[in-house]
């Protein structure tokens, strides 16, 4: 699955480059804070899908990949944050998916729309206290036909308000990775280039942190 958009014009982009023109005043202000909604932030294939489980019911870690799905390990966090990029939110679900090693949403079930084209490898968390989550997964390869990189699609909602997506998690220097792909962001909840590590348990690491979009109503 595709994302519905990858538009060039960048609001936080646009607000950035304003700021270094910015008053002493303005420079007070966080730049994020200044950034105007998006006009599509609901624009979005899938973000029903986020509704599939009661948030009442979601803590802030979950296993997209059991120990017998074929790849590498992954451990994928981050921290959910405010407009002020500051602080941390609670309470807010992430609902993430990704391809197999083969680069295919697979083995989905019957459950619903979404696990159907989803595949198998998906699944809900709710940010704790400190705005963290994290899912225990395997590393997603490239679509077979090879036309993006290896990505994490993430989808947010906050409590009262409308899903929308953020970024895909990327891997920095990777297949596709590059200046095209740069080009194209949309930097939704931040940027979603992440470098990816290893623990000491030989599991590779990545860390998405992601700092809430601006609502438009
Ligand atoms: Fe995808």
């Amino acid at each position: 699955m595709t994302k519905m958009s990858r538009r060039a014009t960048l609001l936080g982009l646009t607000v950035l480059g304003a700021t270094g023109l910015a008053t002493a005043w303005s420079r007070a202000v966080p730049a994020q804070a200044m950034q105007r909604p998006r006009n599509d932030l609901y624009a979005c294939e899938g973000c029903e899908a986020i509704d599939e489980r009661d948030p009442a019911t979601l803590s802030a870690s979950a296993i997209l990949a059991g120990p017998e799905e074929p790849g590498e390990r992954m451990h994928l966090s981050g921290q959910v944050f405010a407009l002020d990029g500051i602080t941390p939110v609670q309470g807010v679900v992430i609902y993430a998916h990704h391809t197999n090693i083969d680069g295919l949403y697979a083995n989905g079930t019957a459950e619903s729309e979404w696990s159907r084209r989803n595949g198998r490898l998906r699944g809900w968390v709710k940010t704790d206290a400190e705005g963290r989550y994290a899912f225990d997964t395997i590393k997603p390869a490239p679509y077979p036909d090879f036309t993006g990189p290896a990505h994490v699609h993430l989808y947010v909602k906050e409590a009262g308000r409308q899903t929308y997506y953020v970024d895909d998690v990327v891997f920095e220097s990777e297949f596709k990775v590059d200046a095209s792909y740069r080009a194209t962001q949309e930097f939704r909840g931040g940027s979603g280039i992440v470098r990816l590590g290893k623990d000491s348990d030989g599991v590779l690491t990545a860390v998405r942190d992601i700092r809430l979009e601006p609502h438009p109503v």
